[in-house]
């Protein structure tokens, strides 16, 4: 399997165990690390609502909580028809933890969009201004 469809792949099994009671919207997401591990993540919600937080943030903070600080791609996977792209706080978290990476935007049955991070937030804020 091709180093993307790997990543995909993990990001729909992941979706699976996404904790979505509230919306029904499961998302999956799959990170791989300079080294070509695959750490996941699936969104989790609560009643609150608030206190939700996106596949793609659980997946970054498994890592880092691992201790793996470098990454290349990310995929991020929902089950819709147009792609799902990561919202604006997960942007800002990706761009911040994975730098430019690539973010392989996917459905249940292809992959609809492929995005450098640079793209997806443009003009960022980050540590070289603090
Ligand atoms: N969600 C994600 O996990 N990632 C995205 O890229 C978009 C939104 C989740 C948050 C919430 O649990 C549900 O999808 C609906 O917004």
């Amino acid at each position: 399997m091709a180093g993307s469809d790997r990543l995909v792949a993990a990001a729909r099994q992941a979706r699976e165990n996404a904790v979505a009671d509230f919306s029904h919207f499961k998302v999956g997401a799959a990170l791989e690390t300079d080294a070509g591990e695959i750490i996941t993540g699936c969104n989790v919600e609560n009643a609150s609502y608030g206190l939700t937080i996106c596949a793609e943030r659980v997946a970054i903070f498994k890592a880092l909580s691992d201790g793996k600080r470098s990454f290349k791609r990310m995929a991020v996977v929902a089950d819709t028809p147009s792609p799902t792209p990561p919202c604006g706080a997960c942007r800002q978290i990706i761009w911040e933890f994975c730098g430019d990476i690539e973010v392989v935007i996917a459905n249940l049955t292809e992959v609809k969009m492929t995005m450098r991070m640079k793209d997806l937030l443009p003009w960022p804020f980050d540590k070289r201004l603090l």
